[in-house]
């Protein structure tokens, strides 16, 4: 299976070329923290289906401008609401990649990890990614690096790019 060393600075490109193109995983999706859909676009255009979650708190329009940049771009299901909660909408073992960029503080980043791992499949090279696994971000760093060891997660890697992303492979 294709390793996860990456090197270009926008790491969802790169990660998403390794699991379509290399893997050969085009099923379904999601991203978990969406904002207006700039990160949404590629799953779009390369996954079957995508699952797009967030609670658009901030402003509606946030969400009526990422309505607007995914429309008629593909096969999106909204779920809008808390992260973690939102995860009972999609069937266990069913993703061929995973985007998690919601809140960044430790306790999120691991309800979310925990709530999400089981919708990716198993056996076959799906990844979870995430942004921001970096100084700044502590609580990003710990709740990750405490998943991928109670896990036992073989392939990780927490410096792809220059946006200091993580990604793993689930076994
Ligand atoms: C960093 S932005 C996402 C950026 C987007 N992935 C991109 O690259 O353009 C984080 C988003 O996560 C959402 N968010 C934060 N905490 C959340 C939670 N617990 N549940 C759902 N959405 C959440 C915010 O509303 C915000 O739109």
């Amino acid at each position: 299976m294709a390793p996860l060393t990456l090197q270009a600075c926008t790491h969802i490109d790169e990660v998403i070329q390794l699991v379509t193109k290399t893997r050969q995983l085009t099923g379904h999706a999601a991203e978990v923290g969406v904002a207006t859909g700039r990160s949404a676009l590629p799953l779009l255009s390369l996954f079957e289906k995508v699952y797009l979650v967030d609670l658009w708190p901030h402003s509606e329009q946030d969400y009526l401008d990422c309505m607007e940049n995914i429309a008629g771009r593909g096969d999106a299901v909204i779920l809008r609401g808390l992260s973690w909660e939102q995860a009972e909408h999609i069937p266990d073992e069913s993703l061929d990649y995973l985007n998690l960029d919601a809140d960044h503080e430790y306790e999120s980043v691991k309800k979310d990890l925990y709530a999400y791992y089981p919708k990716l499949r198993s056996g076959v090279g799906a990844v979870a990614s995430g942004h921001d696994y970096d100084a700044g971000h502590p609580g990003v760093n710990q709740a990750v690096d405490e998943f991928v060891a109670q896990m036992q997660i073989a392939e990780f890697n927490g410096e792809l790019g220059c946006s200091y992303s993580w990604a793993f492979t689930k076994p």
